[in-house]
């Protein structure tokens, strides 16, 4: 199993509408194809982390990134994984103030990435604790973190 992380720049801003058919066409798909994962939005700013079998995982990012709804689309992380970090979720959401997304990663807007950061090793565990602390709040951290799989 893997995960992969992306950031990317909606190419109109999106609406609670566009978002929500957005999030039900990903959850209505990800149930099928044993997908979790989550989701943030801000002000144009996205972010999102998949996992699953990379077999099913490798082609929906290609599908993701060729999007016409998202540009600027950064590939920033991806792993083989153990355990999932959002394995009750085909999609969880989570909107975010401006100052909220900016904590997500050393500050870079998606469409001013270029490339991901060598710095990336920092830690991609830190990164989902982040997330989850961000979606569910300071009881959903474990105390003992999952090893990340590889550096
Ligand atoms: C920001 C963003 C996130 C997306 N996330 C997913 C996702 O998690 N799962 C999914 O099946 N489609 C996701 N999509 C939709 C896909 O890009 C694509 O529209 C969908 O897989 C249907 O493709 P198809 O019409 O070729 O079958 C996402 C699209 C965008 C813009």
């Amino acid at each position: 199993m893997i995960h992969i992380f992306y950031m990317s720049r909606a190419v109109c801003p999106l609406s609670d509408q566009d978002l929500q058919v957005l999030l039900d066409q990903c959850r209505r798909d990800n149930v099928r194809h044993n997908i979790t994962g989550v989701l943030f939005y801000s002000h144009g700013n996205i972010a999102q982390l998949i996992e699953g079998d990379a077999a099913v995982l490798e082609p929906l990012f290609d599908k993701i990134a060729s999007d016409g709804r998202h540009s600027n689309v950064v590939r920033l992380v991806s792993k083989t994984i153990a355990t999932r970090s959002f394995s009750d979720w085909s999609m969880a959401f989570h909107p975010m103030e401006a100052s909220g997304f900016e904590a997500l990663q050393e500050f870079q807007l998606p469409h001013h990435l270029q490339q991901p950061p060598s710095t990336l090793t920092i830690a991609d565990a830190m990164m989902v604790d982040l997330m989850r602390l961000a979606v569910f709040g300071p009881d959903s951290v474990p105390a003992d973190p999952v090893e990340p799989a590889h550096a």
